[in-house]
């Protein structure tokens, strides 16, 4: 084990088999000295800065029936919502004057959101504020509708790839999804000049240190700017209801386990991992991870973006209380960044 992660620090990748044998032993690697490893190639990279994400949830339509997911088409319990281009503006102007530099829109593929509409909204906000970054998540598009929005002004792209292995995608998802598609997206993003962020959850049914195995070759030869990394947390709507969640042990290893493999990479404390414990984003940023993504959607449309149950929306979660984030980084030896916070070249 000891030479396995030695050999992934110097070469900063592993063959197929040596990442079965790690991930399947990944439980008896010493926890703290995987942490602080991990913690000291983040500090290498961006001190003790920890850049902040203001995240807009523009829609929770969705077309797609993802079985993890809360707001999969076929749930019925979720009350639907759009924001307008206004809303998305002011809530971009609220997060300006906080300190966010980046904005993330964020959705289901809603139909609703059409290329062109994306694509305004993308300019007014980089019309208003043009030091800013502006990072989409709406899901998988034509190559010619990335190109669009990407010319509009968009610098970022998180569309996580849930599971490097075929068979895995298929449990996960209906037929009419295909990891090959996705893979192709992401191809197509990275070619276009995003900053692309892949990702998978942590402890969805059917993991296993074979799928992990899979996700890690993908993500040492794709080498994404940012990866987007929390456990699974079932909703009581979704078929995977009665599945357990992903642990809070599982994901700090895994994130320390990518902050080795790509040590410059843009890697969130996610809010899921927040929701499984009270100190999650804490122990993340210990473990690696260097990014926080407050929540900058209106206060009153947060209970209807639920992807999973008890989703996180309040204190250090929120936007608005950037003071307690902060705090609660400064108790850690973290500052929150004003700044974009673009992937190091
Ligand atoms: N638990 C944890 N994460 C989830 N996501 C969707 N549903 C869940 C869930 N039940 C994640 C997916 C998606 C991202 C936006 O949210 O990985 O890519």
């Amino acid at each position: 084990m000891r030479e396995l992660l030695d050999k992934l620090c110097r070469d900063r990748r592993l063959s197929r088999e040596e990442w079965r044998q790690l991930l399947a032993h990944r439980h008896s690697l010493d926890r703290q000295a995987l942490f602080d490893r991990a913690a000291a190639e983040r500090r290498a990279w961006f001190g003790d800065r920890v850049y902040v994400r203001g995240l807009i949830e523009c829609s929770n339509i969705c077309k797609n029936n993802c079985l993890y997911c809360g707001i999969r088409r076929d749930n019925r319990r979720v009350p639907r919502y759009r924001l307008d281009r206004d809303t998305i503006l002011a809530c971009c102007e609220k997060g300006y004057g906080w300190g966010f530099r980046t904005f993330v829109l964020q959705g289901g593929e809603d139909p609703g959101l059409t290329p062109e509409w994306v694509a305004e909204t993308v300019a007014a906000i980089k019309a208003r504020w043009p030091d800013c970054a502006i990072t989409l998540s709406l899901g998988e598009f034509d190559r010619a509708v990335y190109q669009l929005w990407f010319d509009a002004g968009a610098d970022r792209y998180l569309l996580r790839h849930e599971t490097a292995d075929a068979a895995h995608y298929g449990r996960l998802h209906p037929p009419e999804l295909t990891l090959a598609h996705r893979l192709d997206c992401l191809r197509a993003l990275k070619d276009i000049g995003y900053q692309v962020g892949a990702g998978m959850m942590v402890g969805s049914p059917g993991q296993s240190a074979d799928t992990l195995a899979e996700d890690f070759c993908f993500l040492q030869d794709f080498r994404p700017h940012m990866v987007g990394l929390g456990p699974f947390i079932p909703q009581k709507d979704t078929p995977l209801a009665g599945e357990p969640a992903g642990t809070l042990e599982d994901t700090l290893i895994l994130l320390a386990l990518v902050r080795l493999t790509l040590p410059k990479v843009l890697l969130p404390a996610t809010t899921a991992l927040g929701t499984i414990h009270p100190q999650g984003r804490e122990l993340g940023i210990l473990a690696g991870a260097n990014v926080v993504m407050p929540n900058l959607s209106p206060p009153d449309t947060r209970d209807k973006y639920t992807l999973y149950d008890n989703k996180l929306s309040t204190g250090a979660e929120a936007a608005e209380h950037l003071a307690g984030l902060k705090q609660r980084l400064a108790a850690i030896g973290c500052t929150v960044a004003v700044a974009r916070g673009d992937a190091p070249q």
